[in-house]
């Protein structure tokens, strides 16, 4: 059974999930508009991906005797300088995501909610690779910087992305 304590801090992360979501929703939009159509793809999986997350964490809620509920969510940024600027926001905000994931799991095992910490694993492990997969965009984009040919070949790239929800999870 879940504590209200857990319930209505995992209930604050459903919020600033589906905030992530929409954030890089309004990325994609800047990368549409920049017309970097791969950007634009790598943005709307990272939108998948956190409506994913978000139903994760409402899924618990719901699954282990709690109450989710949808909490008042903030606007999107909708304008950046560059595509590196980008990145490095979407870094930044992932960062903060791996801190709140951090306090949950630090939460989950003062309760002694170990369910709570199987889930909030999946979610750290995540994290790793979600940094991760943002610094080396980052350092890619940082070593094109100015060169128009890298960046159509990056787009390229970050067009082969595709959503699939992770098995197990
Ligand atoms: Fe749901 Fe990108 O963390």
């Amino acid at each position: 059974m879940l504590s209200k304590k857990l319930q209505e801090e995992i209930n604050k992360q459903i919020a600033f999930e589906i905030y992530s979501a929409l954030t890089y929703k309004a990325m994609q939009a800047y990368f549409e508009d920049e017309d970097l159509p791969g950007f634009s793809n790598w943005m709307d999986v990272q939108f998948q991906e956190e409506m994913f997350h978000a139903n994760k964490f409402f899924r618990h809620v719901c699954e282990h005797g709690g109450r989710a509920a949808l909490l008042p969510i903030e606007g999107a940024r909708n304008e950046y300088s560059s595509p590196l600027e980008a990145f490095q926001v979407t870094l930044t905000h992932e960062q903060e995501v791996t801190a709140r994931i951090g306090k949950l799991m630090d939460l989950a095992r003062e309760e002694g909610d170990h369910a709570a910490q199987i889930m909030l694993q999946w979610f750290i492990t995540e994290q790793v690779e979600e940094e991760a997969t943002a610094g080396l965009i980052i350092r890619k984009l940082q070593r094109v910087e100015g060169d128009g040919r890298g960046l159509l070949m990056i787009d390229q790239e970050l067009a082969q992305r595709v959503f699939a929800p992770p098995a197990g999870a």
